[in-house]
Parts: C-alpha cells; sequence; structure tokens
C-alpha cells in the first residue's frame, strides 16, 4: 500500500488507517472511472477554451487523461485506499503522467460538481443500455403473442377462474407494463442529463468558466441553475430507483406467474432444460430458479430505493459526505435490473413451452363461461342483476349435479328461462367466450390482433 498523504499543509499527520478505508469509496466508485475521465478532459478543454490555462496545456492534459483510459482498459491501473476515491486516482497518476501541470487540472472545480457529473454520465449511460433491454424483452413478449392470439388461458381475478383469455391478451399486459417503463426511464433521463459541472464545491467559482460549453461538450441537455441544488441534488437517480423498481415490480409478477405456471397443479407451461435447474437430492425435480431469483432480488433494488430516501431527507445544503454512499446501491440497482432483464429475456425465449392442449382442456373444465350466461339473458332483456342471479342458481344446481353448464340439457335451460334457445352452446363454449368480448382492449381476438399492431408500432418510438 502506498503511503497515505496528509490532507494538506493545514494538517499535521496522516490519516488513521482504519479510518482511511472507512473514508475510502475506491473500491466502488473505480466503475465511474472512465466517466470521471471524459469529464475531467471536458473541464481541461474549457479552462483552455476561456483561457484560464493555455492551449498547449490543454492539450497536454487531455492527452495525459486519455493514457489513464488506456491504462485502465488494459488492466494496469489499480488504484488503493490510499487514493481515497476515483476523482483523486485519476489527478495523482495524471501527475505522475504530465508531471506538475496535472496539479492545474482541478482549478475552478470541486470533486463536488464533479462526481455529480460522473454519476449523471454514468446513469445516462446505463439508462441507454436498460431501455434498450427492455426493448428486446418487449420484442420476446410480442413473438410469443403473436403465435398464441387463439391460444386460451384461463383468467384468474384473485387466483380463482374468472374468465378465459387469449394467452397473447395475458402476454401483452406484459408488454405494456415494459412500455411504460421505456417511457419512464426516457422521462427520468431528461433530469440525469443536467450538467452541475462547474457549481464548484456549492458556490461557483472566481474564474471565468464556462459551463454551457462543458455540457455541450459532454451531451448535457442544460445546466443546473443554482450551484447548491447543483451539488447536492440526487433526485435524478431517487427517481431511476423508483423506475428501475417499477421494472422489479413487474419482472416479479411475471416470475410469480411463471412459476405458478409451471408447477403440477397448473401445468400450463414446460420449463426446457436450458433455464430450469435440478435438486440435490429429489431426481425428479426441475425448479424454475431463474424467475425465483428475479422475484428473489426485487427486494435488493426496492431497498436502495429507501436506502437514498432516507439518506437524503435531513441533508441540509450542500454537499455532506453521506452523498458518498448513493452509489453503491445505484450501481447494484443498475446491475441487478440488467441481469434480471436479461434472464427473463432468455427465459421467454427459449425456457418455456406453453401446453396448448392441456390450456385448451383446462378453459372447459370450469364456470369460467358464466359471465357469458348472465350476459345471453341480458342481451335478451333481462335486467343484467335479475340475470346474475339465476346464473348463480344455475351454477349451484350444476355443482350439485357434478356438471358443469356445458353439461346442462336445452330443457334444463329453458326451465330455468324461457329466453334460453339452442345457441346457448355456442355462446359458452369457451372460444367464443373470448372472441365475444370485442371491447376496445378486451381479450376478443379481433381486439388482441389489433393491440399486437398497435404494439408493434409503439416499439418503433424513438
Ligand atoms: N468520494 C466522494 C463522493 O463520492 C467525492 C466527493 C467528495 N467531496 C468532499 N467534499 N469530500 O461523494
Amino acid at each position: 500500500m502506498k503511503e497515505q498523504q496528509t490532507w494538506s499543509q493545514r494538517f499535521e499527520s496522516a490519516l488513521h488507517p482504519a479510518i482511511a478505508l472507512f473514508n475510502a469509496s475506491i473500491h466502488f466508485d473505480i466503475e465511474l472511472i472512465e466517466y470521471d475521465i471524459t469529464g475531467s478532459q471536458a473541464h481541461a478543454k474549457m479552462l483552455a477554451h476561456t483561457g484560464i490555462i493555455s492551449q498547449q496545456e490543454g492539450e497536454k492534459l487531455v492527452a495525459g487523461l486519455e493514457e489513464i483510459r488506456q491504462e485502465y482498459r488494459q488492466g494496469k491501473f489499480h488504484p488503493g485506499v490510499e487514493a481515497e476515491d476515483v476523482h483523486f486516482a485519476v489527478e495523482r497518476r495524471l501527475v505522475e503522467i504530465v508531471g506538475d501541470l496535472g496539479k492545474k487540472l482541478h482549478t475552478a472545480r470541486s470533486r463536488n460538481d464533479q462526481v455529480g457529473t460522473d454519476t449523471r454520465l454514468y446513469l445516462r449511460n446505463q439508462i441507454q443500455q436498460i431501455r434498450k433491454q427492455l426493448r428486446e424483452f418487449q420484442q420476446v413478449l410480442l413473438d410469443i403473442a403473436e403465435k398464441h392470439v387463439e391460444t386460451l388461458i384461463p383468467g384468474y381475478t384473485h387466483l380463482q377462474r374468472a374468465q378465459p383469455l387469449s394467452l397473447a391478451h395475458h402476454l401483452l399486459a406484459y408488454f405494456h407494463m415494459a412500455q411504460r417503463d421505456w417511457e419512464r426511464l426516457g422521462d427520468v433521463s431528461r433530469r440525469v442529463n443536467i450538467s452541475p459541472l462547474g457549481c464548484g464545491a456549492l458556490a461557483g467559482t472566481t474564474f471565468p468558466i464556462d459551463r454551457h460549453y462543458t455540457a455541450k461538450l459532454l451531451d448535457f441537455e442544460g445546466v443546473y441553475a443554482n450551484s447548491l441544488d447543483g451539488v447536492s441534488d440526487r433526485d435524478f437517480a431517487i427517481e431511476f430507483l423508483c423506475a428501475t423498481s417499477l421494472i422489479m415490480v413487474h419482472l416479479s409478477r411475471l416470475s410469480e406467474e411463471v412459476i405458478l405456471w409451471g408447477s403440477e397443479e397448473f401445468g400450463f407451461v414446460t420449463l426446457k432444460d436450458s433455464c430450469a435447474t435440478g435438486s440435490s437430492i429429489m431426481p425428479q425435480k426441475k425448479n424454475p430458479d431463474v424467475p425465483e431469483l428475479v422475484r428473489g432480488k426485487t427486494g435488493r433494488v426496492f431497498g436502495h430505493l429507501q436506502a437514498m430516501l432516507v439518506m437524503m431527507k435531513g441533508l441540509p445544503l450542500a454537499y455532506n459526505k453521506d452523498l458518498q454512499e448513493d452509489k453503491e446501491g445505484l450501481f447494484d440497482s443498475v446491475n441487478t435490473v440488467k441481469a434480471c432483464l436479461e434472464a427473463m429475456t432468455i427465459l421467454l425465449q427459449e425456457g418455456l413451452e406453453f401446453r396448448t392442449q392441456r390450456l385448451a382442456e383446462a378453459v372447459t373444465q370450469d364456470f369460467s363461461n358464466a359471465t357469458d350466461v348472465a350476459d345471453y339473458l341480458a342481451a335478451r332483456g333481462v335486467p343484467f342483476r335479475e340475470a346474475y342471479n339465476l346464473v348463480g342458481k344455475v351454477v349451484k344446481i350444476s355443482i350439485a349435479g357434478g356438471k358443469l353448464l356445458k353439461d346442462l340439457s336445452l330443457e334444463e335451460w329453458q326451465e330455468l328461462h324461457p329466453a334460453f334457445a339452442e345457441d346457448i352452446y355456442g355462446a359458452i363454449s369457451p372460444r367464443q367466450v373470448v372472441a365475444a368480448r370485442n371491447s376496445y382492449g378486451g381479450t376478443g381476438f379481433a381486439q388482441v390482433k389489433q393491440a399486437l399492431l398497435a404494439a408493434r408500432a409503439q416499439m418503433t418510438t424513438k
């Protein structure tokens, strides 16, 4: 380990080694190094552009920083705890490479605006990647849905059989959740993409800097209008954690369904070997570890949101070291969401097979067509509530007689109500029950086909 330096000549002794370790963030903020270098290069260019340093000095700083980037990429840059954080690590190495000139880099800037800049550049890039992954996930949902417009699946409320559905309709529900996630991240991105660079430690700087110049170089859409806000705002990170928490809510709900569907009790899907796991003791088992892990990992992403909210809530302006705690949870959320999206996309793509035969049988074995009997009467002038009560009675009688609605004879139907005719059988067949729900956004096949087209169109928006 390199020797711990004293902070400045104000200090007489170095930090206690345990405190140095406690204070350091280098072991996790090294993740930001490329963004730190890019941000510093923009800052150096701005210093030269405004005449605060010479053009030549600016160029040397930029080149020196680029050298550090290459060293890092080649696995040759390993700053230790003595560097404290990634910002000091890069600055120190720069001085080693370009000499005393490197000491000019920090003119008119503080680590406070620097770390804010790095975090935003990091998050902006990650958001792009996550949005791309969401698109891939949506694409797979659409591909499967397209094959299963006419596949029926029991629909549930309260986890009790309710009304049958087109499987495509069921899958499209997840498409729309992912669409909102995609849009939400785009919205968050607008607030991530504001530059705090040049806010200084808290109050701005005495140098004639040009904040818009660095913002432009770094592709920020604007600059923070208030320096105190600029260095201490973490709303953008909280918003991102909200957005990722919702992604995890959606993935977790899908996971839960896949787990249920794969059970012997449901038997709606078969888990393929490439995405299922075995048991170390029970040789017959095939376990849905992928969706279980996704469901399990959801907790930590929610936790990071809570941690960040609590970390922020009592902070006086402006920067406080508490803010160093913003990073690990953020990085972990990014990594977790990316890993879960990838795993779920693969699971859908090649890890699941819908047991269409079993699904077709499942929807014939229940009373999920009861609403349609009530609708049948209501369409023939019987007030709906009256029809509803009558069908309740029919269901009760049928259960007692060990029958389903389709098993009742026409005489039995007509005894219950004279409006029943031969066409009742068609009206309560599962296929017709689904097809008939042709209201906008419903599960009727014609609606689902329209919905698929609309979904495909949504995929092309930027
Ligand atoms: N490592 C610090 C962080 O992550 C950088 C900013 C330090 N600023 C300071 N005033 N000590 O927040």
